[in-house]
């Protein structure tokens, strides 16, 4: 997909400053630490668009991002970590319902993307997450993070046990090496087409 723009628009922490202009919009999900952020920018061909760290819990807030690719204009949605331990619990809680508010009420969301690390059996956090979109009705695509991570010979057997391991469609991806962009952006481009 050709990226023509991208700009960060706005990091909301409360539901009356998400973008009101109707765009098809992607969001990404997933607990702290596993990737969001950096799939966002590479998928973007950016460095630092979306905010990265090698502090899990860094993102707290939902980060939008309005891009032109190919012929459509649509958004981002960076979606703060769940599962970060090392914050109060009144914080966690707040962060929860963020996400639970946005996912329930975005008009907008086309899709969600929900990374799991393709080094571990998705966490008991990573199914509730894809167990409430599924009872939602929420349409979603999971992605295996960070395969560079993996030696070559074990890349495409982790994705397949992942695969199984929660009966969806995965993709393999690595924002370090740029591995799976081109697979993960006809999805993309396909749910808000
Ligand atoms: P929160 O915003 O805290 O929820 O984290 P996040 O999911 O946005 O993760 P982020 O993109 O900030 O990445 C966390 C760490 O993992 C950073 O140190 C990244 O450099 C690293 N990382 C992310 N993706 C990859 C990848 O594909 N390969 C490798 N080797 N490292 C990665
Ligand atoms: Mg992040």
């Amino acid at each position: 997909m050709k990226v023509h723009d991208a700009r960060f628009l706005l990091a909301a922490t409360d539901s009356k400053s998400w973008p009101k202009e109707p765009l098809p919009e992607i969001a990404f999900a997933g607990r702290s630490n596993v990737g969001k952020s950096s799939l966002i920018n590479a998928l973007l061909g950016r460095k630092a668009l979306a905010k990265t760290s090698s502090k899990p819990g860094k993102t707290r807030a939902l980060g939008f991002i309005e891009i032109q690719a190919g012929s459509s204009r649509l958004r981002f949605c960076d979606l703060p970590g769940y599962g970060f331990a090392k914050v109060s619990k009144s914080e966690r809680a707040a962060w929860g319902k963020m996400i639970e508010r946005y996912v329930t009420e975005r008009d907008d969301l086309r899709l969600v993307v929900c990374l799991v690390d393709a080094r571990h059996p998705p966490s008991a956090l990573d199914r509730q997450m894809i167990e409430w979109l599924t009872a939602l009705g929420r349409p979603m695509q999971v992605v295996a993070t960070k395969l560079d991570k993996l030696p070559r010979n074990k890349q495409a057997t982790a994705v397949k046990k992942l695969k199984q391991e929660l009966g969806l469609p995965v993709v393999g991806v690595s924002s370090e090496k740029g591995t799976g962009k081109d697979e993960l952006w006809r999805v993309l481009a396909e749910a808000t087409a």
